[in-house]
Order: C-alpha cells, then sequence, then structure tokens
C-alpha cells in the first residue's frame, strides 16, 4: 500500500490523521506492505527549504523551527507507529525539513519505521517463490512525482507512461504529489526466453497514488474571514482522500497447452 502526501501540517491543520489511521489499521489486518511516496509532512516545501538554507536566522530561530519541525514528524510517526517493519522502502518528495545534523523528516520516518531510505526514486522488484522453486516477481518504479496536476483526469498518469519507455521491463508505475487517486494499465504480452517458450500477459500499470490532506475545507476562515487555501484560491480542483490498495498475487496462468507462474495485480482506489 502506498502512503503519501499525508502533508501534515499540525493538530489543527489539512490533513485526516484519523483517516490515514483506518486506512493503515486496514492494511495491518491484512498484513499489508508499505511504500512511502514523499510529503509526509508539510514543512518544508522546495522553496522554503532554500529560503531556510540562505540563512539569515539566528541560530536560536532555527533550534526552534527544528522543535515545531519535530513535533509534526513525532505527530505523524504516531500514526504511522503500528505499521513498523511493514515498509519496503521511502522515497522522498518536495516537502521535508532538513535538520541540521543532516536528518530529514523523512529519513527520520524510515529509521523508525524499519525500512530502508530510498532517495529522490527506486527500482525494486517483489519476488514469490513456490514449495516447488518456482518463482514469479514484479518490478516496480517508485517517485513521489513533479509537474503540475492539471484538470484531466490522466494527467498523473502521462508522466509515468513516459517512465515506461525507460524502464520498459517495469510493470508497475506509482506516485504521489498531484494528489488524486487513479489507475491505468497498458496490455502488453510477452515470450519467456525457455526451451519451451510461453507467451505471457505482462501488462503494465500506471497509480496515482491519492493524499490525505484536504485542499478545501468547509467554512475555512483566516484572519477571521472566510477563505480558503492556496488550492482553493488558484481554483484547484478538490484533492482526493485516500490511497490506493495494490494486491499482488502469484498465480499460475495457463496459455493453451502450457502455463507460467506470475504476478496478478489487481489495483483498488
Ligand atoms: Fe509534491
Amino acid at each position: 500500500m502506498p502512503i503519501n502526501d499525508v502533508q501534515y501540517d499540525g493538530p489543527d491543520g489539512s490533513a485526516d490523521l484519523k483517516k490515514l489511521a483506518r486506512h493503515l489499521a486496514w492494511g495491518m489486518e491484512r498484513n499489508a506492505l508499505f511504500v512511502y511516496l514523499g510529503d509526509g509532512v508539510d514543512l518544508a516545501s522546495t522553496s522554503e527549504r532554500s529560503a531556510f538554507g540562505a540563512g539569515g536566522f539566528h541560530e536560536t530561530t532555527g533550534k526552534r523551527l527544528e522543535r515545531a519541525a519535530m513535533e509534526d514528524v513525532k505527530d505523524l510517526y504516531r500514526v504511522l507507529g503500528p505499521t513498523k517493519g511493514n515498509w519496503l522502502g521511502f522515497v522522498q518528495g518536495h516537502h521535508y525539513f532538513e535538520f541540521s545534523d543532516g536528518h530529514t523528516s523523512d529519513t527520520l520516518l524510515a529509521e523508525w519505521l524499519g525500512a530502508p531510505f530510498l532517495g529522490d526514486s527506486a527500482l525494486g522488484y517483489v519476488r514469490f517463490k513456490k514449495d516447488d522453486g518456482h518463482t514469479a516477481s514484479i518490478k516496480m518504479f517508485l517517485h513521489h512525482g513533479s509537474g503540475g496536476a492539471g484538470v484531466m483526469p490522466a494527467n498523473a498518469i502521462n508522466k509515468l507512461y513516459h517512465m515506461k519507455v525507460g524502464y520498459p521491463a517495469v510493470q508497475l508505475f506509482l506516485q504521489g504529489h498531484v494528489p488524486q487517486l487513479g489507475v491505468v494499465k497498458i496490455d502488453t504480452l510477452d515470450i519467456t526466453d525457455t526451451p519451451e517458450p510461453v507467451i505471457f500477459d505482462a501488462s503494465t500499470r500506471f497509480v496515482a497514488c491519492g493524499g490525505w490532506s484536504r485542499s478545501m475545507q468547509q467554512c475555512s476562515n483566516h484572519k477571521g474571514r472566510k477563505q480558503g487555501s492556496y488550492a482553493e484560491k488558484a481554483m484547484m480542483r478538490p484533492g482526493v482522500m485516500g490511497g490506493a490498495v495494490i494486491r499482488l498475487k502469484p498465480e499460475r496462468e495457463q496459455q493453451g497447452n502450457k502455463s507460467i507462474y506470475q504476478v496478478d495485480v489487481k489495483v483498488t482506489i
């Protein structure tokens, strides 16, 4: 289960940690494995980090900022904590806080949850092994995502579609960032390079993995008058609340009089 774009901005902020906690609990009941696709805490965006990095703050101001950021990271960890040990890896996004000791909000969460921190993008695979020695595996590409969300439903997928050219053997592309939930499947066939070749389904899925922060809130106000977030002001469409669920199941597929052991993929959004 990909987890991304919580964009936690404090106890009275836009992120719905209760909803996220229910989603995680649902996954843990099924012993799910998780991948993190960035933007867990809102503080700070890429441009804000540049501003902090440019300096001009007193040392004590910097320390107070670090304390505030650490509070947010700990709040988010309290929700993610029950999933400890069930993580395949963390890729970072645009929003994360850099502490003076070199840690970031993402590297800390990865450490505390027992997950490998993978940087900006990752290629990996999941392999199933049967008792008789047969294996089935699927390759994945993970990235937080980049660029504007646009307005059309397939926008999130467009960029992933281009990534397929760069990583042709990958069958599962995951990204966050936009924040939208969506899945597009392209049907392709491949053939085994075995003495008895078998043609098999090698379809690819592109998944936009959602998010957990409300871009618009009923009766939102600021400075004592009704007004919305930057997303509402910029007339962006409402962000999704929820995450994709990907089920991988090794199955023996019959192709004519031949069969092949491969991974069946189902994506729920
Ligand atoms: Fe982002």
